[in-house]
């Protein structure tokens, strides 16, 4: 029988509160038992109930910190064996990670692990510069998660459509007033808020367009044609799951992770949105316009950074 020390505690949970979540509520609790075993339960008391109702961006939030606490335990020289929603009387808790031996950190553990503290959330225009198609390839086939898929969005048609249901979604919610109270309440005026804390006011006055961020009361809304153009020199992806269930936000949020984690690895700066998933009409429309299989659970956006990532 074996038993965390100190610093291997310290080392995971470190790295699962570097893990983006909705609204930066870090929707999640570490439990850490005998034999190298840590479970990952939701926080039910973080609730969102205007802009998550279902609770949804929450478990995509967990899915995103699980994937950081099975890299911590591999960079620690573990063999992880996770298992998603391990226990039905219990579904609150999201996975149990068990050390099933010990092994060396793979390349990519390792790199991804050190993308984990470069991460963060990249709202700003990104640099003329486009992602490499090679870099856009590999991306696309980085995260290895059962079901999840990546879907491009490039097409102009399928870009023009995206454009529209954006400006739908950035209108109503601009003119929700429980959605912007609740917002407001998750708004904090520290610059760099912590883990948890919510987010940071500055991120309302980047410069730039409603997409890449959050629509609120005074965001100012492009036309279509405007947000299309732009949206167009971004690489946007688009994670959807078979189905619209528990394991499948869990396991959108793990692919979008290692996904953003690889992009980081590789230069890249980007963001992961949900807000305009908040409608259905949203969602629906996504299905039709870009002929999905699956559900549509979030967008990531990459691009080259401008400067320096801070
Ligand atoms: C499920 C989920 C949904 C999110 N939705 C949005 C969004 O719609 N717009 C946005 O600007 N950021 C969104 N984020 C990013 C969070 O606001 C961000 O991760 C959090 O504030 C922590 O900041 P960081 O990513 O810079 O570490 C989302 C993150 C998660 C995990």
């Amino acid at each position: 029988m074996t038993d965390w020390t100190f610093g291997e505690k310290s080392l995971v949970a470190g790295a699962a509160a570097l893990a983006p979540s909705v609204h930066n509520t870090q929707p999640w609790v570490l439990e850490f038992h005998s034999n190298n075993e840590v479970v990952l339960v939701e926080r039910l008391d973080r609730q969102l109930p205007r802009h998550d109702p279902l609770g949804r961006d929450r478990l995509i939030s967990c899915g995103a910190a699980l994937e950081h606490v099975r890299l911590a335990m591999c960079v620690l020289g573990w063999l992880p064996d996770v298992a998603l929603r391990p226990d039905h009387t219990h579904p609150d808790e999201v996975a149990r990670v068990t050390a099933a031996g010990r092994r060396a950190p793979s390349e990519v553990d390792m790199l991804w692990y050190g993308a984990i503290t470069g991460r963060r959330s990249y709202r700003e225009p990104f640099a003329a510069r486009p992602v490499p198609a090679a870099v856009r390839r590999t991306l696309l086939t980085a995260h290895g998660v059962d079901g999840v898929g990546l879907r491009v969005v490039a097409e102009p048609a399928e870009v023009a459509a995206l454009a529209g249901l954006l400006n739908h979604s950035a209108l109503v919610l601009r003119a929700d007033h429980a959605y912007q109270r609740e917002l407001s309440a998750w708004t904090t005026t520290v610059r760099d808020p912590f883990p948890g804390m919510g987010l940071s006011s500055t991120t309302r006055r980047t410069a730039t367009l409603p997409w890449a961020g959050l629509v609120r009361r005074t965001t100012a809304i492009p036309d279509v044609g405007f947000l299309a153009d732009r949206l167009s020199r971004e690489f946007l992806v688009l994670v959807e799951t078979p189905d619209d269930g528990p394991l499948d936000h869990v396991r959108a949020g793990m692919a979008a992770e290692r996904t953003w984690l690889a992009a980081v690895a590789a230069g890249l700066a980007g963001s992961l949105l949900t807000q305009p998933f908040q409608l259905h009409e949203v969602r629906a429309g996504l299905v039709e316009a870009l002929s999905l299989n699956g559900f549509p659970q979030l967008l990531l956006r990459f691009g080259q950074p401008r400067g320096e990532m801070t």
